[in-house]
């Protein structure tokens, strides 16, 4: 991405001190079209950590931290929804010491983060098949949706234990119960309804989705609702994604047509 050519004079700052955006570029970003919803891959903490000589745990860290910045700076924008790609129905295959240490960061991050998520306006949800999570998560993300459950800047999606398979195998068994009671008929099936059984129902598909990190696949992430998504895969450590590399994203996406089947 062509950051370089970026401003340097910053008006917004992140939490960490650093200059987000001029008023002037927010101004004309906004302007433009903005993705309303907005999905992110966040990969690449383990390779960061292993470059910087850190244990791999850091790399999840320093992953949670960087998020909170994209959040705000997703939020100056007006975007709608943000949902992040934590954790996916395949990550239980890592070891025990990596997947406990992601449970207690996920922990951590929605205990020490939720007075600033209420002050911010963010709304806390989450995607994914969470009875599977360990207690102490669940107890925590439960606290924190309640707690801002009237935020109405942005909605934060936390996707933990997440699969777009699952999510469909889940949707359809629900489905199959409801035709199997009589409430709803064979014939009734189509898109919009079956989009209804989805963890997702009440968010839309996104506009946009960005996978940092420099893998190009989904690995599984909103297999049924990117259909029509923009992609785009940029090659730094999700740790490395500052707001700035946001900001680029949403730049080129204004700069795509998006045809959708038509023209
Ligand atoms: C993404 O980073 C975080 C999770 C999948 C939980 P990785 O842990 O996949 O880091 P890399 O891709 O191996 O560097
Ligand atoms: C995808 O990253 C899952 C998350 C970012 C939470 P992975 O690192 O697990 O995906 P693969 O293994 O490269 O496909
Ligand atoms: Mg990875």
């Amino acid at each position: 991405m062509g950051l370089e050519k970026m401003p340097t004079r910053w008006a917004v700052s992140d939490e960490r001190g650093r200059k987000i955006f001029s008023s002037q570029e927010l101004d004309s970003l906004k302007q433009g079209r903005v993705p309303k919803h907005v999905a992110i891959i966040m990969d690449g903490n383990r390779r960061w950590a292993l470059r910087q000589g850190l244990p791999r745990f850091m790399g999840h860290w320093e992953g949670a931290e960087a998020l909170h910045d994209i959040v705000k700076a997703a939020s100056e924008l007006g975007v709608q929804t943000l949902t992040a790609y934590c954790f996916s129905t395949e990550n239980w295959k890592r070891s025990a010491e990596e997947v406990e240490s992601l449970m207690e960061i996920f922990r951590l991050y929605l205990e020490l983060r939720r007075e600033t998520m209420l002050a911010e306006g963010v709304r806390l949800c989450a995607i994914g098949d969470i009875t599977h999570l360990p207690g102490a998560v669940r107890q925590a993300l439960e606290e924190t949706r309640k707690v801002t459950s009237s935020c109405q800047t942005i909605n934060l999606v936390l996707a933990l234990n997440y699969g777009g398979r699952d999510e469909i195998c889940r949707a359809v068994r629900c489905l199959a119960l409801d035709i199997q009671q009589g409430t709803i008929r064979p014939e009734e099936v189509t898109e919009s309804l079956l989009s209804g059984y989805l963890d997702t129902s009440s968010f839309g598909d996104p506009d946009l989705v960005i996978r940092t990190g420099g893998e190009v696949r989904m690995s599984n992430f909103l297999s049924w609702q990117t259909s029509y998504a923009e992609l785009m895969f940029v090659s730094e450590p999700w740790p490395e994604f500052t707001p700035r590399h946001f900001l680029e994203a949403v730049r080129l996406f204004q700069e795509r047509e998006r045809r959708v089947g038509g023209l």
